[in-house]
Protein backbone atom coordinates (compact mmCIF):
# COMPACT_ATOMS: atom_id res chain seq x y z
CA UNK A 1 0.00 0.00 0.00
CA UNK A 2 1.38 3.44 -1.12
CA UNK A 3 1.67 5.80 1.64
CA UNK A 4 -0.36 9.03 1.87
CA UNK A 5 1.44 12.41 1.68
CA UNK A 6 1.93 15.39 4.01
CA UNK A 7 0.80 18.51 2.05
CA UNK A 8 3.67 19.80 -0.08
CA UNK A 9 4.28 23.09 2.69
CA UNK A 10 5.22 20.37 5.25
CA UNK A 11 8.62 20.54 3.61
CA UNK A 12 9.10 23.95 4.14
CA UNK A 13 7.39 24.59 7.77
CA UNK A 14 9.93 24.48 10.64
CA UNK A 15 6.76 23.05 12.59
CA UNK A 16 6.00 20.11 9.91
CA UNK A 17 6.12 16.45 10.24
CA UNK A 18 5.76 13.74 8.10
CA UNK A 19 2.41 12.11 7.88
CA UNK A 20 1.81 8.58 9.87
CA UNK A 21 1.49 6.67 6.68
CA UNK A 22 4.89 8.00 5.46
CA UNK A 23 6.18 7.25 8.41
CA UNK A 24 5.19 3.68 8.88
CA UNK A 25 6.12 3.37 5.28
CA UNK A 26 9.58 4.09 6.32
CA UNK A 27 9.63 2.47 9.63
CA UNK A 28 8.86 -0.84 7.74
CA UNK A 29 11.64 -0.02 5.22
CA UNK A 30 14.43 0.57 7.45
CA UNK A 31 13.71 -2.55 9.40
CA UNK A 32 13.66 -4.93 5.84
CA UNK A 33 17.19 -3.16 5.04
CA UNK A 34 18.77 -3.37 8.98
CA UNK A 35 16.92 -4.75 11.25
CA UNK A 36 16.83 -1.94 13.10
CA UNK A 37 13.30 -1.13 14.51
CA UNK A 38 12.14 2.56 15.03
CA UNK A 39 9.77 3.27 17.55
CA UNK A 40 6.84 5.70 16.78
CA UNK A 41 8.40 8.17 19.00
CA UNK A 42 10.99 8.26 16.12
CA UNK A 43 8.65 10.00 14.01
CA UNK A 44 9.85 13.60 14.11
CA UNK A 45 13.68 12.31 13.87
CA UNK A 46 12.88 10.34 10.63
CA UNK A 47 11.27 13.33 8.85
CA UNK A 48 14.83 15.65 10.38
CA UNK A 49 17.09 13.46 9.40
CA UNK A 50 15.45 13.00 5.62
CA UNK A 51 13.92 16.59 4.89
CA UNK A 52 16.78 18.20 3.51
CA UNK A 53 17.26 14.66 0.84
CA UNK A 54 13.55 15.06 -0.16
CA UNK A 55 14.38 18.77 -0.86
CA UNK A 56 17.75 18.35 -2.57
CA UNK A 57 16.17 15.70 -5.17
CA UNK A 58 13.56 18.46 -5.92
CA UNK A 59 10.98 16.12 -4.72
CA UNK A 60 7.28 17.28 -3.37
CA UNK A 61 6.69 14.59 -0.66
CA UNK A 62 7.93 11.68 1.53
CA UNK A 63 5.61 9.68 -0.28
CA UNK A 64 7.33 10.21 -3.96
CA UNK A 65 11.00 9.66 -2.02
CA UNK A 66 9.32 6.71 -0.60
CA UNK A 67 8.18 5.50 -3.96
CA UNK A 68 11.58 6.80 -5.66
CA UNK A 69 13.48 4.56 -3.11
CA UNK A 70 11.35 1.21 -3.78
CA UNK A 71 12.00 1.31 -7.62
CA UNK A 72 14.43 -1.73 -7.89
CA UNK A 73 17.25 0.18 -9.71
CA UNK A 74 17.98 2.74 -6.49
CA UNK A 75 20.26 0.60 -4.43
CA UNK A 76 22.34 3.84 -3.98
CA UNK A 77 19.21 5.62 -2.66
CA UNK A 78 18.65 2.75 -0.17
CA UNK A 79 22.28 3.02 0.74
CA UNK A 80 21.36 7.14 1.15
CA UNK A 81 18.37 5.94 3.82
CA UNK A 82 20.15 3.93 5.59
CA UNK A 83 23.31 6.22 5.98
CA UNK A 84 20.88 9.44 7.15
CA UNK A 85 18.37 7.01 9.70
CA UNK A 86 21.24 4.78 11.35
CA UNK A 87 22.29 6.73 14.20
CA UNK A 88 26.50 6.45 14.43
CA UNK A 89 27.18 8.42 17.51
CA UNK A 90 31.06 6.92 18.35
CA UNK A 91 33.85 8.14 20.22
CA UNK A 92 37.73 7.14 21.19
CA UNK A 93 38.15 5.02 24.02
CA UNK A 94 34.05 5.12 24.79
CA UNK A 95 33.35 2.95 27.87
CA UNK A 96 36.84 2.81 28.81
CA UNK A 97 36.30 -0.32 31.39
CA UNK A 98 36.42 -2.21 28.32
CA UNK A 99 39.47 -1.27 27.32
CA UNK A 100 40.99 -2.06 30.58
CA UNK A 101 39.72 -5.25 30.05
CA UNK A 102 41.29 -5.72 27.10
CA UNK A 103 44.57 -4.81 27.84
CA UNK A 104 44.75 -6.11 31.32
CA UNK A 105 42.65 -9.56 31.08
CA UNK A 106 41.66 -10.77 27.50
CA UNK A 107 45.93 -10.17 26.36
CA UNK A 108 47.32 -12.21 28.67
CA UNK A 109 45.67 -15.15 28.74
CA UNK A 110 45.40 -14.76 24.21
CA UNK A 111 45.81 -17.90 22.48
CA UNK A 112 49.79 -17.85 21.88
CA UNK A 113 49.32 -19.89 18.76
CA UNK A 114 47.17 -18.01 16.36
CA UNK A 115 46.70 -14.26 15.72
CA UNK A 116 44.77 -12.41 17.69
CA UNK A 117 41.51 -10.81 15.87
CA UNK A 118 39.34 -8.43 16.82
CA UNK A 119 36.00 -7.07 15.51
CA UNK A 120 34.70 -3.79 16.05
CA UNK A 121 31.38 -4.96 14.43
CA UNK A 122 29.32 -2.11 14.51
CA UNK A 123 31.93 0.20 14.45
CA UNK A 124 30.51 3.36 12.69
CA UNK A 125 33.36 5.97 11.56
CA UNK A 126 36.02 3.90 13.36
CA UNK A 127 37.17 5.70 16.85
CA UNK A 128 36.02 2.09 18.67
CA UNK A 129 38.28 0.10 16.24
CA UNK A 130 41.23 2.26 16.17
CA UNK A 131 41.22 2.75 19.86
CA UNK A 132 41.60 -1.29 20.52
CA UNK A 133 44.04 -1.03 17.79
CA UNK A 134 45.84 1.40 20.06
CA UNK A 135 45.33 -0.71 23.14
CA UNK A 136 47.01 -3.85 20.98
CA UNK A 137 49.80 -1.78 19.75
CA UNK A 138 50.91 -0.81 22.89
CA UNK A 139 50.78 -4.10 24.40
CA UNK A 140 52.00 -5.89 21.73
CA UNK A 141 53.80 -3.38 18.94
CA UNK A 142 53.17 -2.49 15.39
CA UNK A 143 55.57 -4.46 13.96
CA UNK A 144 55.26 -6.96 10.80
CA UNK A 145 55.85 -9.70 13.73
CA UNK A 146 53.28 -8.60 16.15
CA UNK A 147 50.21 -11.33 15.17
CA UNK A 148 46.96 -9.03 15.48
CA UNK A 149 44.65 -7.43 13.61
CA UNK A 150 41.39 -5.46 13.67
CA UNK A 151 38.30 -5.69 11.54
CA UNK A 152 35.85 -2.72 11.57
CA UNK A 153 32.57 -3.22 9.84
CA UNK A 154 29.49 -1.21 9.60
CA UNK A 155 26.10 -1.22 7.44
CA UNK A 156 26.66 2.44 6.61
CA UNK A 157 28.64 3.19 3.94
CA UNK A 158 29.06 7.14 4.58
CA UNK A 159 30.83 6.19 8.45
CA UNK A 160 33.02 4.00 7.10
CA UNK A 161 34.50 5.93 4.04
CA UNK A 162 35.04 8.45 7.10
CA UNK A 163 36.76 5.42 9.06
CA UNK A 164 39.17 4.92 6.33
CA UNK A 165 40.62 8.16 6.02
CA UNK A 166 41.65 7.47 10.11
CA UNK A 167 41.53 11.21 10.68
CA UNK A 168 39.35 12.79 13.31
CA UNK A 169 38.67 16.79 14.41
CA UNK A 170 41.13 17.72 17.62
CA UNK A 171 37.47 18.22 19.38
CA UNK A 172 36.39 14.56 19.04
CA UNK A 173 39.93 12.95 20.91
CA UNK A 174 39.25 13.37 24.20
CA UNK A 175 39.21 9.98 25.32
CA UNK A 176 42.35 9.17 24.32
CA UNK A 177 45.05 8.36 26.98
CA UNK A 178 47.56 10.77 26.88
CA UNK A 179 50.91 7.84 26.39
CA UNK A 180 49.01 6.71 23.24
CA UNK A 181 47.70 9.62 21.88
CA UNK A 182 51.82 10.50 21.90
CA UNK A 183 53.00 7.07 20.69
CA UNK A 184 49.98 6.73 17.50
CA UNK A 185 48.62 9.78 16.50
CA UNK A 186 49.53 12.53 14.98
CA UNK A 187 48.46 16.23 14.93
CA UNK A 188 48.07 17.97 11.82
CA UNK A 189 49.41 21.20 10.81
CA UNK A 190 48.53 23.33 7.76
CA UNK A 191 45.53 22.13 5.23
CA UNK A 192 44.91 19.06 8.06
CA UNK A 193 45.34 21.77 11.42
CA UNK A 194 42.43 21.05 13.76
CA UNK A 195 42.41 17.53 13.08
CA UNK A 196 44.47 14.03 14.20
CA UNK A 197 45.77 11.71 11.83
CA UNK A 198 45.95 8.02 13.27
CA UNK A 199 49.33 6.84 12.99
CA UNK A 200 49.64 4.53 9.89
CA UNK A 201 51.18 1.59 11.44
CA UNK A 202 47.93 1.04 13.30
CA UNK A 203 45.92 2.38 10.02
CA UNK A 204 47.25 -0.65 8.30
CA UNK A 205 46.26 -2.89 11.10
CA UNK A 206 42.66 -2.33 10.59
CA UNK A 207 40.79 -3.34 8.04
CA UNK A 208 37.50 -2.06 6.78
CA UNK A 209 34.08 -3.66 5.07
CA UNK A 210 30.70 -3.01 4.89
CA UNK A 211 28.54 -5.79 6.57
CA UNK A 212 25.05 -6.22 7.42
CA UNK A 213 24.68 -7.80 10.52
CA UNK A 214 21.35 -8.59 10.09
CA UNK A 215 21.78 -11.17 7.06
CA UNK A 216 24.19 -13.87 6.85
CA UNK A 217 27.70 -13.12 7.40
CA UNK A 218 30.63 -12.71 4.88
CA UNK A 219 33.63 -15.28 5.01
CA UNK A 220 35.38 -13.02 7.76
CA UNK A 221 36.89 -15.77 9.29
CA UNK A 222 37.00 -16.29 13.58
CA UNK A 223 37.71 -13.78 16.51
CA UNK A 224 38.98 -14.05 20.07
CA UNK A 225 37.03 -10.65 20.60
CA UNK A 226 34.62 -9.32 19.42
CA UNK A 227 32.71 -5.30 20.44
CA UNK A 228 29.22 -5.29 19.44
CA UNK A 229 28.60 -2.12 21.52
CA UNK A 230 25.91 0.21 21.79
CA UNK A 231 23.52 -1.14 18.30
CA UNK A 232 21.81 -4.24 19.72
CA UNK A 233 19.69 -1.22 21.78
CA UNK A 234 17.97 -0.63 18.34
CA UNK A 235 16.68 -4.38 17.87
CA UNK A 236 13.85 -6.02 18.87
CA UNK A 237 14.47 -9.31 21.03
CA UNK A 238 13.92 -11.88 18.29
CA UNK A 239 16.64 -9.92 15.95
CA UNK A 240 19.26 -8.91 18.62
CA UNK A 241 19.12 -12.74 19.31
CA UNK A 242 19.80 -13.83 15.28
CA UNK A 243 22.46 -11.24 15.20
CA UNK A 244 24.24 -12.38 18.39
CA UNK A 245 24.00 -16.41 17.40
CA UNK A 246 25.65 -15.25 14.20
CA UNK A 247 28.37 -13.32 15.64
CA UNK A 248 28.59 -16.28 18.40
CA UNK A 249 29.09 -18.48 15.27
CA UNK A 250 32.26 -17.06 13.94
CA UNK A 251 33.82 -16.81 17.69
CA UNK A 252 36.59 -18.93 18.44
CA UNK A 253 35.45 -21.20 21.77
CA UNK A 254 36.64 -19.12 25.13
CA UNK A 255 36.54 -15.63 22.90
CA UNK A 256 35.27 -12.81 24.40
CA UNK A 257 31.60 -10.89 23.25
CA UNK A 258 31.44 -7.21 24.79
CA UNK A 259 28.21 -5.21 24.21
CA UNK A 260 27.20 -1.82 25.63
CA UNK A 261 27.25 -0.81 29.13
CA UNK A 262 23.50 -0.51 29.07
CA UNK A 263 23.16 -3.35 26.77
CA UNK A 264 22.42 -7.33 27.94
CA UNK A 265 22.22 -10.53 25.31
CA UNK A 266 22.13 -12.49 28.44
CA UNK A 267 19.89 -15.49 27.63
CA UNK A 268 20.04 -14.29 23.65
CA UNK A 269 22.25 -17.61 23.05
CA UNK A 270 22.90 -20.79 24.74
CA UNK A 271 26.85 -20.66 24.56
CA UNK A 272 27.46 -17.35 26.45
CA UNK A 273 28.73 -17.22 29.69
CA UNK A 274 28.22 -13.91 31.76
CA UNK A 275 31.76 -12.70 32.56
CA UNK A 276 31.13 -9.25 34.28
CA UNK A 277 27.60 -6.98 33.22
CA UNK A 278 28.49 -6.25 29.42
CA UNK A 279 31.30 -9.30 28.69
CA UNK A 280 30.29 -12.38 27.99
CA UNK A 281 32.75 -15.36 26.72
CA UNK A 282 31.89 -18.72 24.22
CA UNK A 283 31.80 -21.70 26.22
CA UNK A 284 34.55 -23.56 25.74
C1 LIG B 1 25.69 4.08 17.99
S1 LIG B 1 26.77 3.36 16.80
C2 LIG B 1 27.88 2.47 17.87
C3 LIG B 1 29.33 2.67 17.51
C4 LIG B 1 30.33 2.00 18.44
N1 LIG B 1 30.15 0.56 18.46
C5 LIG B 1 30.25 2.56 19.83
O1 LIG B 1 29.84 1.87 20.76
O2 LIG B 1 30.63 3.73 20.02
C6 LIG B 1 25.74 2.05 16.13
C7 LIG B 1 26.20 1.60 14.74
O3 LIG B 1 25.49 0.41 14.38
C8 LIG B 1 25.36 0.42 12.98
N2 LIG B 1 24.32 -0.54 12.55
C9 LIG B 1 22.99 -0.42 12.69
N3 LIG B 1 22.37 -1.48 12.13
C10 LIG B 1 23.34 -2.28 11.63
C11 LIG B 1 23.33 -3.53 10.94
N4 LIG B 1 22.19 -4.16 10.62
N5 LIG B 1 24.52 -4.06 10.58
C12 LIG B 1 25.67 -3.43 10.88
N6 LIG B 1 25.74 -2.24 11.52
C13 LIG B 1 24.59 -1.68 11.90
C14 LIG B 1 25.01 1.87 12.68
O4 LIG B 1 25.25 2.21 11.33
C15 LIG B 1 25.90 2.63 13.66
O5 LIG B 1 27.08 3.10 13.06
Amino acid sequence: MQPRSAPLSTLYDPQATISDSEFAAFQRLIQQLTGIHLSDAKKQLVFGRLRARVRQLGLDSFEQYFRLVSASTQADERQMVVDLLTTNETYFFREPRHFDLLRNEILPQRQRNRPLRVWSAASSSGEEAYSIAMVLADALGASRQAAWEVLGSDISRRVLDKARTGRYPLQRIDGIPSHLMTNWCAKGSAAQEGTLLVDAAIRERVRFQQINLNERLPDIGRFEVVFLRNMLIYFQPAAKNEIVRRVVDIMHPGAWLIVGHSESVKGSDERLQVHSPSVYRVAR
